[in-house]
């Protein structure tokens, strides 16, 4: 939600900031925006309603001089998305430039007492009434521009990442988190920020996580010197390396992220397994789990936190342990569950899953369930993010960045990791059987290749969903392993094409939805030659006697569903707690190639962001 970049140095601060917002603009396109100073002093702001390429559009034609400035790439929460509610948003006198992300709960209250003080406000962002309260301060208190921030951080409830910059001090820019990641990107005689580290790959791979509540003066004749917000005690540098290249940001060739994202899931699937499954197959090793087994030996119930796709993986992971571990487990939106008061005790783990490793309310849902004394464990891909940090231990998914809005590659590593999980608890629980731990362990290492033949239904994926851009309606039935399956292929459906979709349990259709079936509305049957097909197979025949039409995904062998169904999927297959990680990839496609006939903006779809830092 939202995107922050900054730049002190060397280069030209206008070319280092939009390139960064490129490479953040999966997390909000709504508007973007740069300030800079130049060498004389004089403070420069560029802003555009959408995306980041309208930003370079406006200014193609300005040479904006100066190495110093940040930038921003906005999810709106308060205000239209326009170019007045744009950030950076500067101060009355237009002395300051400021760049947010996150909400000002209390912004109203400050509102008001500036109000009384003279001050003026052009747009209706709780942006602006931080940085006219900065003004204000720095005026009244005639203190510096780090002293301003602190004081004025020190009146604010809410969460932020901010950076600032000041006329005529073309040398400093301040920055502070709280509740919303910043990194800092340490060069050569030039640092970088950054919400996340994208913007930062390829400058250098030494960087610094801005801690809770920790402020930092970036100057440009000076060492990074951090400090806490609150008493302003220098903190220690926690330097560490980022281990993402420049190419594993850049489409490689394909049309969008999507597509290079969903087509990248055999080299995925197999980072997310590398090293996890030892001994020919034989053992599955989890470090994360390994080093806290008595915890795990003898924990009374799991709880899995997450939202969005990352609930619907967390849906798969109840299965998988609850059949593998012998152990009851519970899935909670973690919206939910932070409200909800849940019963957690410290016999209890919670896992929360996500793939951003920011998502505001997972990370209350774990703030919380350590408050009640649980043991909490983290599924995530970004690593550094904040959520692996405020967890207990956990496990990465190591998928690669993952920039397209909908989750494709994230998912199908955290069902991997769950499954994963499940057997090497399964094993210490001594809940599991060793011939079925081989056997799904040795599917998982064949995963790649399975991944990869189930890719060749591209061709026939791209053909079928011309015949379906005429659907206002989509219907996808699962059972089993796979009902949270037509749950994400419903989601994935609805967010790049804005067509509704549902997903359903197959046998509760016969309780209401069957009432939707007509010629206008297709479903969507994932049908896998698991425990449960014959059943699906009536759904199937209550749904072609009532004339709409059906799309099946099925197994390889299976030539009786062709009679039935109006288009068969043939996938390979594999253990019935695996067939998630198969279906997903032709429902990727599906939801994709929908999207695409119908003119969407796969990577951007409306309204979305790639990581909800907000609640
Ligand atoms: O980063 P997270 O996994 O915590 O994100 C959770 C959801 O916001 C995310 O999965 C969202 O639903 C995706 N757009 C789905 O494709």
């Amino acid at each position: 939600m939202c995107g922050i970049v900054g730049y002190i140095g060397y280069r030209k601060a206008q070319e280092v900031l939009l390139q960064g917002l490129h490479r953040l603009e999966y997390r909000g396109y709504d508007s973007a925006g740069i300030a800079v100073v130049k060498e004389d002093g004089t403070l420069n702001i560029y802003k555009a309603k959408g995306k980041v390429s309208n930003l370079e559009t406006i200014m193609a034609d300005k040479e904006v001089e100066g190495s110093i400035g940040i930038g921003h790439t906005r999810w709106a929460t308060h205000g239209e998305p326009n170019d007045k509610n744009a950030h950076p948003h500067s101060s009355q006198s237009q002395s300051l430039a400021m760049v947010h992300n996150g909400t000002i709960e209390n912004y109203h209250i400050l509102k008001k007492a500036l109000i009384k003080h003279g001050y003026t406000f052009s747009t209706e962002t709780d942006t602006e009434v931080l940085v006219q309260l900065i003004e204000y301060i720095k005026a009244t208190n005639k203190c510096n521009l780090f002293d301003a921030v602190r004081e004025a951080l020190l009146q604010v409830v809410g969460a932020y990442a901010i950076a600032v910059i000041e006329k005529g001090n073309p040398d400093t820019i301040i920055v502070a988190r709280k509740s919303s990641p910043l990194v800092i990107g340490i060069g050569e005689n030039e640092t970088f920020i950054a919400s996340d580290a994208s913007p930062i790959v390829g400058f250098t791979d030494k960087v610094v996580y801005l801690k809770e509540n920790e402020m930092a003066v970036i100057s440009r004749n000076r060492p990074l010197q951090i400090s806490s917000i609150a008493d302003n005690r220098p903190s220690k540098l926690d330097i560490q390396r980022l281990r993402v290249s420049v190419e594993q940001l850049e489409k490689g060739g394909y049309d969008t992220f999507m597509l290079k994202e969903i087509f990248e899931q055999p080299e995925t699937l197999k980072d997310c397994i590398r090293g996890r499954i030892v001994e020919e197959g034989k053992r599955v090793i989890l470090s994360g789990v390994i080093e806290n087994r008595e915890r795990f030996i003898h924990a009374n119930r799991i709880v899995i936190v997450a939202c969005g796709t990352s609930w619907h993986a967390a849906l798969i992971g109840k299965r998988v342990i609850q059949e593998m571990c012998q152990l009851p487990v519970e899935v909670e939106y973690a919206s939910e569950f932070r409200y909800g008061n849940p019963f957690i005790t410290d016999q209890d783990i919670v896992i929360a899953i996500s793939q951003s490793g920011e998502t505001a309310d997972t990370l209350a849902a774990i703030q919380l369930a350590k408050n009640k004394g649980a043991f909490v464990y983290g599924i995530c891909n970004v690593v550094g993010a904040s959520i692996p940090r405020n967890t207990d231990s956990g496990t990465y998914i190591h998928v690669g960045p993952e920039i397209g809005v909908a989750s494709t590659k994230a998912f199908t590593g955290q069902v991997t990791v769950l499954t994963l999980l499940a057997l090497c608890m399964g094993q210490i629980r001594q809940t599991v059987q060793p011939e079925k731990v081989e056997e799904i362990a040795q599917a998982l290492l064949k995963m790649p290749d399975t991944i990869r033949e189930t890719l060749k239904l591209n061709d026939d994926i791209r053909r079928l969903a011309k015949t379906f851009t005429y659907a206002h309606n989509f219907l996808y039935l699962g059972r089993g392993y796979n009902y949270p399956t037509a749950l994400e292929g419903a989601l994935k459906l609805k967010e790049i094409s804005y067509i509704h979709a549902e997903g359903y349990p197959a046998a509760e259709m016969k309780h209401g939805p069957i009432a939707l079936i007509d010629a206008e509305m297709p479903s969507v049957i994932i049908a896998p030659s698991d425990s449960l097909y014959d059943k699906i197979v009536g759904n199937v025949q209550q749904i072609k006697s009532r004339g709409g039409s059906v799309v099946a995904i099925v197994n390889r062998g299976n030539t009786a569903m062709a009679q039935l169904a109006d288009y068969c999927l043939k996938i390979p297959e594999v253990p019935e707690c695996l067939t998630p990680i198969v279906i997903a990839i032709p429902l990727q496609l599906l939801a994709y190639y929908i999207a695409i006939y119908k003119g969407r903006d796969v990577d951007r779809p409306r309204n979305l962001a790639k990581s909800v830092t907000v609640e």
